[in-house]
């Protein structure tokens, strides 16, 4: 399972880039705003995340509410950086312009999918990323995981005649609040998890290894001392 980080500072995606673990980046308009960026340095911002991640896909999301709002600002993004992925939320308006976009080449990521009709739609009209929200479903009382599990099942089933080539479309595990939901997304198959930051570090603590490398630390310092 690959790992994209979930934020727009620009300072974390430096350094989680900087870990050589980074396959990608996702962005919404609730992580720009926590940024306090403002409206006119959006698109910049998006471009200056896309040079800090050469080559990996941004998902830079779109704020249109009608097909052609989305397909009109969907082109607009793309042009940004060859690495943007246009997001989009799944919804009416967006399922024919993701199809428009993916006819042109534009990768789109369907965002805010919580069920498996919906995921299957999204890969259906051509989405190259499909990004399943597991926290918030833990934030009203309900598994996150067990729907999550539904959607990878639902859409690994099948092919779709897009983005074949690249491997899509991938499951991106979205609203990832813990190490428990990265370990569950990999054993489920989805192909991506995006973590915030502070997750992310999570990720890579455990207490025996803090532990295991006190006490060699101690023990070394023995090795030393007996010289
Ligand atoms: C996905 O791409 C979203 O940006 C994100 O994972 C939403 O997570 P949240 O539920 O923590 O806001």
């Amino acid at each position: 399972m690959k790992f994209f980080i979930d934020t727009a500072d620009l300072d974390e995606i430096r350094e989680a880039a900087s870990w050589g673990v980074l396959s990608g980046v996702t962005t919404n308009p609730s992580l720009y705003a926590r940024t306090g960026g403002k409206l006119a340095d959006f698109e910049p911002h998006m471009v200056k995340i896309c040079e800090i991640c050469e080559g990996l896909p941004v998902s830079a999301e779109s704020t249109a509410n009608t097909t052609e709002e989305m397909i009109a600002e969907g082109r607009r993004l793309a042009a940004l950086a060859p690495n943007i992925v246009v997001k989009l939320p799944v919804c009416e308006a967006s399922l024919p312009a993701t199809h428009q976009l993916a006819s042109e080449g534009i990768r789109v990521n369907m965002t805010l999918v919580f069920s498996a009709p919906q995921a299957l739609m999204a890969a259906r009209a051509g989405a190259r990323y499909i990004s399943p929200f597991v926290g918030r479903f833990d934030d009203i009382g309900d598994e996150g995981l067990d729907h999550l599990a539904e959607m990878v099942t639902a859409v690994k089933n099948y092919t779709y005649g897009y983005w074949d080539e690249e491997g899509g479309p991938e499951i991106i595990t979205a609203s990832v609040r813990t190490p428990h939901h990265v370990t569950q997304a990999a054993l489920l198959g989805a192909d991506i998890a995006t973590v915030p930051f502070g997750a992310l570090k999570k990720c890579l603590k455990h207490p025996l290894t803090d532990q295991g490398l006190a006490s060699f630390e101690a023990d070394w310092a023995k090795v030393v001392a007996s010289q």
